[in-house]
Protein backbone atom coordinates (compact mmCIF):
# COMPACT_ATOMS: atom_id res chain seq x y z
CA UNK A 1 0.00 0.00 0.00
CA UNK A 2 1.27 3.41 -1.16
CA UNK A 3 -0.28 5.43 1.80
CA UNK A 4 -0.48 4.84 5.06
CA UNK A 5 -4.37 3.28 6.53
CA UNK A 6 -7.17 5.47 8.07
CA UNK A 7 -7.39 4.89 11.38
CA UNK A 8 -10.03 7.25 13.26
CA UNK A 9 -9.82 8.73 16.33
CA UNK A 10 -10.63 5.82 18.35
CA UNK A 11 -8.42 4.08 16.72
CA UNK A 12 -10.87 1.78 14.54
CA UNK A 13 -9.03 0.90 11.35
CA UNK A 14 -11.51 2.34 8.50
CA UNK A 15 -11.28 -1.03 5.90
CA UNK A 16 -15.28 -0.91 4.64
CA UNK A 17 -16.84 1.09 2.25
CA UNK A 18 -20.10 1.90 1.21
CA UNK A 19 -20.89 3.39 -1.80
CA UNK A 20 -24.09 4.36 -2.69
CA UNK A 21 -24.41 4.75 -6.43
CA UNK A 22 -27.98 6.28 -6.76
CA UNK A 23 -30.70 7.31 -4.57
CA UNK A 24 -33.08 6.14 -7.19
CA UNK A 25 -35.10 3.15 -6.17
CA UNK A 26 -37.52 0.88 -7.96
CA UNK A 27 -39.75 -0.10 -4.60
CA UNK A 28 -40.61 2.50 -2.04
CA UNK A 29 -40.49 0.63 0.84
CA UNK A 30 -42.80 2.05 3.93
CA UNK A 31 -40.03 2.49 6.23
CA UNK A 32 -37.45 3.90 4.06
CA UNK A 33 -39.11 6.30 1.60
CA UNK A 34 -41.75 8.75 1.24
CA UNK A 35 -44.08 7.41 -1.38
CA UNK A 36 -43.85 11.18 -3.63
CA UNK A 37 -39.43 10.80 -3.13
CA UNK A 38 -38.17 13.91 -4.66
CA UNK A 39 -34.94 12.71 -6.53
CA UNK A 40 -31.41 14.44 -7.69
CA UNK A 41 -31.29 16.00 -10.90
CA UNK A 42 -28.55 13.96 -12.49
CA UNK A 43 -26.12 16.34 -12.88
CA UNK A 44 -25.70 16.02 -9.23
CA UNK A 45 -24.65 12.70 -9.59
CA UNK A 46 -20.95 11.67 -9.35
CA UNK A 47 -20.20 10.08 -12.83
CA UNK A 48 -19.15 6.10 -12.96
CA UNK A 49 -15.74 7.81 -14.10
CA UNK A 50 -15.46 10.18 -11.07
CA UNK A 51 -17.08 6.98 -8.53
CA UNK A 52 -14.15 4.80 -9.71
CA UNK A 53 -11.56 7.78 -8.89
CA UNK A 54 -12.99 8.04 -5.42
CA UNK A 55 -13.31 4.15 -4.53
CA UNK A 56 -9.57 3.78 -6.06
CA UNK A 57 -8.66 6.40 -3.62
CA UNK A 58 -10.13 4.68 -0.94
CA UNK A 59 -8.36 1.18 -2.05
CA UNK A 60 -5.46 2.94 -1.58
CA UNK A 61 -6.00 3.86 1.54
CA UNK A 62 -6.43 0.45 3.00
CA UNK A 63 -10.12 -0.09 2.04
CA UNK A 64 -10.87 -3.96 1.61
CA UNK A 65 -14.13 -4.15 1.65
CA UNK A 66 -16.33 -2.13 -0.87
CA UNK A 67 -20.04 -2.35 -0.77
CA UNK A 68 -22.37 -1.34 -3.37
CA UNK A 69 -25.93 -0.15 -2.27
CA UNK A 70 -28.40 2.72 -3.18
CA UNK A 71 -31.06 3.36 -3.34
CA UNK A 72 -31.38 0.19 -5.67
CA UNK A 73 -28.06 0.35 -7.16
CA UNK A 74 -28.85 -2.24 -10.48
CA UNK A 75 -31.13 0.67 -11.88
CA UNK A 76 -28.28 3.32 -12.13
CA UNK A 77 -27.63 3.28 -16.03
CA UNK A 78 -24.41 1.53 -16.87
CA UNK A 79 -23.51 0.25 -13.34
CA UNK A 80 -21.49 -2.87 -14.76
CA UNK A 81 -19.08 -0.80 -16.14
CA UNK A 82 -18.46 0.18 -12.57
CA UNK A 83 -18.53 -3.33 -11.45
CA UNK A 84 -15.87 -4.22 -14.10
CA UNK A 85 -13.55 -1.31 -13.06
CA UNK A 86 -13.73 -2.33 -9.52
CA UNK A 87 -13.07 -5.63 -10.47
CA UNK A 88 -9.20 -4.53 -11.26
CA UNK A 89 -8.88 -3.93 -7.57
CA UNK A 90 -9.61 -7.67 -6.85
CA UNK A 91 -7.71 -8.87 -9.33
CA UNK A 92 -4.45 -7.29 -7.46
CA UNK A 93 -5.62 -8.12 -4.24
CA UNK A 94 -6.16 -4.65 -2.89
CA UNK A 95 -9.85 -5.19 -2.63
CA UNK A 96 -10.97 -8.56 -0.61
CA UNK A 97 -14.67 -8.38 -1.33
CA UNK A 98 -16.84 -6.42 -3.88
CA UNK A 99 -20.30 -6.85 -3.31
CA UNK A 100 -23.81 -4.94 -3.05
CA UNK A 101 -27.01 -4.99 -1.52
CA UNK A 102 -30.06 -5.08 -3.50
CA UNK A 103 -33.57 -5.71 -3.46
CA UNK A 104 -33.06 -8.49 -6.27
CA UNK A 105 -35.65 -6.36 -8.42
CA UNK A 106 -32.80 -6.85 -11.35
CA UNK A 107 -30.69 -10.06 -10.41
CA UNK A 108 -32.24 -11.86 -13.22
CA UNK A 109 -30.74 -9.46 -15.26
CA UNK A 110 -27.49 -8.77 -13.84
CA UNK A 111 -26.84 -11.60 -12.01
CA UNK A 112 -24.64 -13.53 -14.10
CA UNK A 113 -22.50 -10.01 -15.19
CA UNK A 114 -22.27 -9.61 -11.48
CA UNK A 115 -20.32 -13.16 -10.71
CA UNK A 116 -17.98 -12.03 -13.54
CA UNK A 117 -16.66 -9.22 -12.08
CA UNK A 118 -15.86 -11.10 -9.34
CA UNK A 119 -18.62 -10.37 -6.85
CA UNK A 120 -19.41 -14.24 -4.34
CA UNK A 121 -21.89 -12.62 -2.71
CA UNK A 122 -25.32 -10.26 -2.51
CA UNK A 123 -27.43 -9.16 0.09
CA UNK A 124 -31.15 -9.10 -1.00
CA UNK A 125 -33.59 -7.27 1.65
CA UNK A 126 -36.34 -8.89 2.06
CA UNK A 127 -38.86 -8.88 4.52
CA UNK A 128 -42.25 -10.75 4.05
CA UNK A 129 -42.64 -14.19 2.36
CA UNK A 130 -46.30 -13.20 1.62
CA UNK A 131 -46.79 -11.57 -1.81
CA UNK A 132 -49.36 -9.53 -0.48
CA UNK A 133 -47.84 -8.21 2.54
CA UNK A 134 -44.25 -7.41 -0.15
CA UNK A 135 -46.78 -4.99 -1.92
CA UNK A 136 -48.12 -3.24 1.46
CA UNK A 137 -44.29 -2.68 2.62
CA UNK A 138 -42.17 -2.38 -0.69
CA UNK A 139 -45.48 -0.27 -2.15
CA UNK A 140 -44.16 -1.17 -5.89
CA UNK A 141 -42.04 -4.38 -5.68
CA UNK A 142 -43.67 -7.31 -7.65
CA UNK A 143 -42.53 -10.67 -5.23
CA UNK A 144 -42.26 -13.03 -8.09
CA UNK A 145 -39.72 -10.45 -9.98
CA UNK A 146 -37.71 -11.08 -6.69
CA UNK A 147 -37.90 -14.39 -6.09
CA UNK A 148 -36.79 -15.41 -9.61
CA UNK A 149 -33.69 -12.42 -9.23
CA UNK A 150 -33.39 -14.59 -6.18
CA UNK A 151 -32.87 -17.85 -8.20
CA UNK A 152 -31.08 -16.25 -10.77
CA UNK A 153 -28.34 -15.36 -8.11
CA UNK A 154 -28.28 -18.81 -6.79
CA UNK A 155 -27.98 -20.36 -10.56
CA UNK A 156 -25.10 -17.66 -11.50
CA UNK A 157 -23.19 -18.92 -8.37
CA UNK A 158 -23.85 -15.86 -5.64
CA UNK A 159 -24.47 -16.93 -2.51
CA UNK A 160 -27.50 -14.69 -1.26
CA UNK A 161 -27.73 -13.18 2.57
CA UNK A 162 -31.41 -12.40 2.75
CA UNK A 163 -31.87 -8.99 5.22
CA UNK A 164 -35.37 -8.34 6.94
CA UNK A 165 -35.81 -5.37 9.05
CA UNK A 166 -38.02 -6.83 12.08
CA UNK A 167 -41.15 -4.99 11.93
CA UNK A 168 -44.05 -5.32 14.32
CA UNK A 169 -47.17 -6.17 12.45
CA UNK A 170 -45.64 -6.79 9.31
CA UNK A 171 -43.40 -9.70 9.90
CA UNK A 172 -43.53 -11.10 13.30
CA UNK A 173 -45.70 -13.61 12.70
CA UNK A 174 -43.32 -14.63 9.63
CA UNK A 175 -39.99 -14.96 11.79
CA UNK A 176 -40.05 -19.03 11.51
CA UNK A 177 -41.27 -19.45 7.90
CA UNK A 178 -38.32 -16.87 7.00
CA UNK A 179 -35.82 -19.10 8.89
CA UNK A 180 -36.83 -22.35 7.85
CA UNK A 181 -37.33 -21.68 3.92
CA UNK A 182 -33.77 -19.61 4.19
CA UNK A 183 -32.70 -22.57 6.04
CA UNK A 184 -33.92 -25.00 3.72
CA UNK A 185 -31.97 -22.57 0.59
CA UNK A 186 -28.93 -22.35 1.80
CA UNK A 187 -29.38 -18.93 2.71
CA UNK A 188 -28.41 -16.92 5.76
CA UNK A 189 -30.79 -14.34 7.23
CA UNK A 190 -30.01 -11.04 8.62
CA UNK A 191 -32.64 -9.51 10.84
CA UNK A 192 -32.11 -5.90 11.66
CA UNK A 193 -33.77 -3.83 14.32
CA UNK A 194 -35.61 -0.65 12.51
CA UNK A 195 -33.70 2.32 12.78
CA UNK A 196 -35.05 5.81 12.75
CA UNK A 197 -33.80 7.31 9.35
CA UNK A 198 -35.55 10.21 7.43
CA UNK A 199 -39.42 11.12 7.92
CA UNK A 200 -41.56 8.02 6.69
CA UNK A 201 -44.85 9.98 6.18
CA UNK A 202 -46.38 9.49 9.56
CA UNK A 203 -45.78 5.63 9.81
CA UNK A 204 -44.88 5.45 14.01
CA UNK A 205 -41.74 3.72 14.43
CA UNK A 206 -42.20 3.20 17.88
CA UNK A 207 -45.22 0.71 16.84
CA UNK A 208 -43.19 -0.94 14.50
CA UNK A 209 -40.08 -2.17 16.54
CA UNK A 210 -39.70 -5.18 17.09
CA UNK A 211 -36.60 -5.44 19.24
CA UNK A 212 -34.31 -8.52 18.56
CA UNK A 213 -33.78 -9.14 22.15
CA UNK A 214 -37.49 -10.41 21.80
CA UNK A 215 -37.26 -11.42 18.31
CA UNK A 216 -34.37 -14.03 19.12
CA UNK A 217 -36.72 -15.25 22.57
CA UNK A 218 -39.49 -15.74 19.84
CA UNK A 219 -37.27 -17.91 17.61
CA UNK A 220 -36.08 -19.75 20.54
CA UNK A 221 -39.43 -21.38 21.15
CA UNK A 222 -39.49 -23.19 17.90
CA UNK A 223 -34.92 -23.34 17.25
CA UNK A 224 -32.05 -23.98 18.55
CA UNK A 225 -29.55 -20.88 18.67
CA UNK A 226 -26.15 -21.30 19.17
CA UNK A 227 -24.18 -18.48 19.23
CA UNK A 228 -20.69 -18.52 16.71
CA UNK A 229 -17.84 -16.21 16.43
CA UNK A 230 -17.94 -16.00 12.60
CA UNK A 231 -18.74 -12.83 11.16
CA UNK A 232 -19.06 -11.69 7.57
CA UNK A 233 -17.21 -8.09 8.12
CA UNK A 234 -20.75 -6.15 8.80
CA UNK A 235 -22.41 -5.82 12.49
CA UNK A 236 -24.20 -8.70 12.26
CA UNK A 237 -23.70 -11.16 15.24
CA UNK A 238 -24.77 -14.81 14.27
CA UNK A 239 -26.04 -17.62 15.50
CA UNK A 240 -26.59 -21.27 14.13
CA UNK A 241 -29.22 -23.17 13.92
CA UNK A 242 -29.52 -26.56 15.25
CA UNK A 243 -32.54 -27.56 12.85
CA UNK A 244 -31.67 -26.75 9.63
CA UNK A 245 -27.77 -26.11 10.06
CA UNK A 246 -28.22 -22.75 8.40
CA UNK A 247 -27.40 -18.97 9.96
CA UNK A 248 -28.95 -16.67 11.17
CA UNK A 249 -27.63 -12.83 11.73
CA UNK A 250 -28.46 -10.04 14.15
CA UNK A 251 -27.90 -6.72 13.26
CA UNK A 252 -28.83 -4.71 16.88
CA UNK A 253 -28.28 -0.51 16.76
CA UNK A 254 -31.00 -0.23 19.29
CA UNK A 255 -30.40 -3.34 21.79
CA UNK A 256 -27.24 -3.87 21.63
CA UNK A 257 -24.96 -1.30 20.12
CA UNK A 258 -22.11 -2.44 17.92
CA UNK A 259 -20.08 0.70 17.02
CA UNK A 260 -17.24 0.36 18.86
CA UNK A 261 -15.91 -2.32 16.51
CA UNK A 262 -17.36 0.05 13.53
CA UNK A 263 -14.78 -0.37 10.25
CA UNK A 264 -16.68 1.44 8.38
CA UNK A 265 -17.78 5.10 5.96
CA UNK A 266 -20.41 5.65 3.07
CA UNK A 267 -20.28 7.51 0.43
CA UNK A 268 -23.59 9.18 -1.00
CA UNK A 269 -24.11 9.36 -5.10
CA UNK A 270 -23.07 12.79 -4.66
CA UNK A 271 -19.63 12.46 -3.04
CA UNK A 272 -20.79 13.01 0.83
CA UNK A 273 -19.06 10.90 2.83
CA UNK A 274 -21.19 10.14 5.70
CA UNK A 275 -18.69 8.64 8.53
CA UNK A 276 -21.64 7.34 10.52
CA UNK A 277 -24.75 6.03 9.30
CA UNK A 278 -26.30 7.29 12.49
CA UNK A 279 -25.20 11.32 12.44
CA UNK A 280 -25.46 14.01 10.57
CA UNK A 281 -21.91 15.09 9.99
CA UNK A 282 -20.44 15.02 6.10
CA UNK A 283 -17.60 15.81 4.34
CA UNK A 284 -17.59 17.07 0.79
CA UNK A 285 -15.62 14.83 -1.68
CA UNK A 286 -16.79 16.01 -5.08
CA UNK A 287 -15.10 19.36 -4.72
CA UNK A 288 -12.03 18.38 -4.38
CA UNK A 289 -12.63 15.77 -6.86
CA UNK A 290 -13.85 17.96 -9.40
CA UNK A 291 -11.22 21.09 -9.10
CA UNK A 292 -8.06 18.68 -9.49
CA UNK A 293 -9.13 16.37 -12.20
CA UNK A 294 -5.17 14.98 -12.38
CA UNK A 295 -3.98 15.12 -8.89
CA UNK A 296 -5.61 13.14 -6.18
CA UNK A 297 -3.89 14.64 -3.35
CA UNK A 298 -6.15 17.07 -2.38
CA UNK A 299 -9.01 14.72 -1.86
CA UNK A 300 -6.71 12.26 0.03
CA UNK A 301 -6.66 15.37 1.82
CA UNK A 302 -10.53 15.47 2.55
CA UNK A 303 -10.82 11.81 3.31
CA UNK A 304 -7.92 12.07 6.05
CA UNK A 305 -9.77 14.70 7.36
CA UNK A 306 -13.04 13.16 7.31
CA UNK A 307 -11.93 10.35 9.06
CA UNK A 308 -10.16 12.56 12.02
CA UNK A 309 -14.16 13.70 12.49
CA UNK A 310 -15.57 10.02 13.01
CA UNK A 311 -18.04 9.82 15.82
CA UNK A 312 -18.21 7.22 18.38
CA UNK A 313 -21.33 6.11 17.21
CA UNK A 314 -24.81 6.83 16.73
CA UNK A 315 -27.09 8.09 18.84
CA UNK A 316 -30.48 5.82 18.39
CA UNK A 317 -32.47 5.61 21.50
CA UNK A 318 -35.86 4.37 21.94
CA UNK A 319 -35.36 3.44 25.69
CA UNK A 320 -37.65 6.37 26.86
CA UNK A 321 -40.34 5.53 24.58
CA UNK A 322 -39.57 8.06 22.03
CA UNK A 323 -37.91 8.43 18.97
CA UNK A 324 -34.38 9.81 19.95
CA UNK A 325 -31.11 10.19 17.51
CA UNK A 326 -33.25 10.50 14.74
CA UNK A 327 -31.65 11.31 11.27
CA UNK A 328 -33.21 13.67 8.60
CA UNK A 329 -32.15 11.93 5.57
CA UNK A 330 -33.58 8.83 4.51
CA UNK A 331 -32.10 5.66 4.42
CA UNK A 332 -31.66 5.70 0.59
CA UNK A 333 -29.51 8.33 0.62
CA UNK A 334 -26.66 6.55 2.51
CA UNK A 335 -27.32 2.85 1.16
CA UNK A 336 -28.02 1.50 4.68
P1 LIG B 1 -22.20 -8.30 5.39
O1 LIG B 1 -21.08 -8.01 4.47
O2 LIG B 1 -23.04 -9.43 4.90
O3 LIG B 1 -21.78 -8.42 6.83
O4 LIG B 1 -23.17 -7.05 5.25
P2 LIG B 1 -23.49 -5.75 6.07
O5 LIG B 1 -24.32 -6.08 7.24
O6 LIG B 1 -22.25 -4.95 6.29
O7 LIG B 1 -24.32 -4.98 4.95
P3 LIG B 1 -25.85 -4.88 4.65
O8 LIG B 1 -25.99 -3.95 3.50
O9 LIG B 1 -26.46 -6.21 4.52
O10 LIG B 1 -26.33 -4.16 5.95
C1 LIG B 1 -27.53 -4.48 6.50
C2 LIG B 1 -28.05 -3.33 7.32
O11 LIG B 1 -27.35 -3.25 8.53
C3 LIG B 1 -27.84 -1.98 6.72
O12 LIG B 1 -28.76 -1.71 5.73
C4 LIG B 1 -28.08 -1.11 7.90
O13 LIG B 1 -29.45 -1.05 8.14
C5 LIG B 1 -27.40 -1.93 8.98
N1 LIG B 1 -26.04 -1.45 9.17
C6 LIG B 1 -24.93 -1.78 8.46
N2 LIG B 1 -23.87 -1.11 8.91
C7 LIG B 1 -24.31 -0.33 9.92
C8 LIG B 1 -23.70 0.62 10.79
O14 LIG B 1 -22.52 0.91 10.72
N3 LIG B 1 -24.48 1.22 11.71
C9 LIG B 1 -25.79 0.96 11.82
N4 LIG B 1 -26.47 1.58 12.75
N5 LIG B 1 -26.40 0.07 11.02
C10 LIG B 1 -25.69 -0.56 10.09
N1 LIG C 1 -34.00 0.77 9.55
C1 LIG C 1 -33.31 -0.37 9.34
N2 LIG C 1 -33.03 -0.87 8.12
C2 LIG C 1 -33.49 -0.18 7.07
N3 LIG C 1 -33.35 -0.42 5.76
C3 LIG C 1 -33.97 0.58 5.09
N4 LIG C 1 -34.50 1.47 5.94
C4 LIG C 1 -34.21 1.00 7.19
C5 LIG C 1 -34.47 1.49 8.51
N5 LIG C 1 -35.14 2.63 8.72
C6 LIG C 1 -32.65 -1.57 5.21
C7 LIG C 1 -33.27 -2.23 4.04
C8 LIG C 1 -32.09 -2.88 3.38
C9 LIG C 1 -30.94 -2.03 3.77
C10 LIG C 1 -30.28 -1.35 2.64
O1 LIG C 1 -31.42 -1.10 4.71
O2 LIG C 1 -34.22 -3.17 4.32
O3 LIG C 1 -31.89 -4.19 3.82
FE1 LIG D 1 -35.63 0.79 -2.28
FE2 LIG D 1 -34.18 -0.55 -0.50
FE3 LIG D 1 -35.34 1.74 0.20
FE4 LIG D 1 -36.83 -0.41 -0.28
S1 LIG D 1 -35.30 -0.20 1.38
S2 LIG D 1 -37.24 1.68 -1.03
S3 LIG D 1 -35.76 -1.43 -1.87
S4 LIG D 1 -33.73 1.53 -1.28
Amino acid sequence: MSEPRLIDPFARAITYLRVSVTDRCDFRCVYCMAENMEFLPKAELLTLEELDRLCTAFVALGVEKLRITGGEPLVRKGIMTFFRAMSRHLATGALKELTLTTNGSQLRRFAGELRDCGVRRVNVSLDTLDATKFRAVTRWGRFAQVMDGIDAAVEAGLKVKINAVALKGVNDDEIHDMVAWCGARGHDLTFIEVMPMGDIGGEDRLDQYYSLKELRRDLEARWTLTDTPERTGGPARYVRVGETGGRIGFITPLTHNFCESCNRVRLTCTGQLYMCLGQEDDADLRAPLRAHPGDDAPLVEAIRRAIERKPRGHDFDYSRRTVEGQVSRHMSHTGG
